[in-house]
């Protein structure tokens, strides 16, 4: 028996996919949960499952108490390096909110299309507030931007997938970047491997917006890939309803970006 099958009756109680590869890839696909974020603030629950981890801790409740104390410490254990994987890791971050984004969808394309060396995870901004000097001065940095910070220390590189509202960069988007430089800015962004590329659905396929990123990028110190360039144009268009990326030629340049991008993130290693 896998070692993460004694957490099998607890992810069915939790509504999740619950065989030992399915936990075991929920584990990796969240470690490693920060020590001062509770299990129950974790980012990744919705909210009856937050709520029934919460509950069941309250009560100390004898049948889930021991389980949910186990689930959490695996939850703080190291996320396994690149080396181990033997992949170079890539958090692709989607700066749209939407549901249906083509930002989002543009990431999951990514994902699908990177090269065998590339393993590409896609997060999002949910769960971020605005920005607050007075939230930041009494409450220090949100558990969700704890949480993604944790995620783009875990990876070799980062790409941003950015809309593009009125010929600049979403204020959602920026805001995620902000809050993620009061939280050891220099270590998530100094030197990072970083890739740019965006959907959106005018002619230009967010070319203003990408170069709106640059003053920001270049303060934060990131090394940026200029060795290509995605600019997924009248993305209605270019994707289909289930948010795959139907263009032909869209997915050859994407594929062909992150070819020379997992060689740009290896260069950066190697230096
Ligand atoms: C406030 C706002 C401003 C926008 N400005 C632009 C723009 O300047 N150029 C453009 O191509 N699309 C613009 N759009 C359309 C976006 O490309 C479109 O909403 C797209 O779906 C946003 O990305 P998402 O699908 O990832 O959410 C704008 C949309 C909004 C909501």
């Amino acid at each position: 028996m896998s070692e993460h099958y004694r957490f099998h009756e607890l992810f069915a109680q939790l509504g999740l996919p619950n065989s030992a590869a399915d936990i075991a890839a929920f584990l990796q696909r969240h470690r490693p949960l920060p020590n001062d974020v509770l299990l129950a603030d974790a980012p990744f629950w919705d909210a009856s499952q937050a709520q029934f981890i919460r509950e069941k801790k309250q009560q100390d409740a004898p049948e889930w108490i021991q389980l949910i104390d186990q689930l959490s410490e695996a939850l703080r254990e190291p996320a396994p390096s690149h080396s181990a994987l033997g992949a170079t890791r890539v958090l692709a971050l989607s700066g749209s909110l939407r549901q249906a984004s083509f930002n989002t969808a543009l990431a999951h394309a990514a994902k699908a299309l990177a090269p065998q060396g590339l393993q590409l995870e896609v997060a999002t901004l949910h769960g971020i507030p605005l920005y607050d000097g007075d939230l930041e001065a009494s409450q220090g940095i949100p558990p969700a931007v704890q949480a993604l910070k944790a995620q783009i220390l875990q990876a070799d590189a980062l790409l941003l997938v950015t809309p593009e509202y009125n010929n600049g960069v979403p204020g959602v988007f920026k805001n995620a970047i902000d809050w993620l430089s009061r939280a050891d800015g220099k270590a998530i962004f100094a030197q990072r491997p970083t890739g740019l590329i965006g959907a959106s659905m005018g002619g230009f396929g967010t070319l203003s917006s990408q170069t709106a990123w640059l003053p920001t990028l270049k303060l934060l110190g990131v090394r940026l890939y200029s060795g290509g360039s995605v600019l997924v144009s009248r993305a209605q268009n270019a994707f289909d309803a289930q948010g795959a990326l139907i263009d032909a030629a869209g997915q050859k340049n994407l594929a062909a970006y992150l070819a020379g991008f997992e060689e740009f993130v290896l260069q950066a290693q190697a230096r």
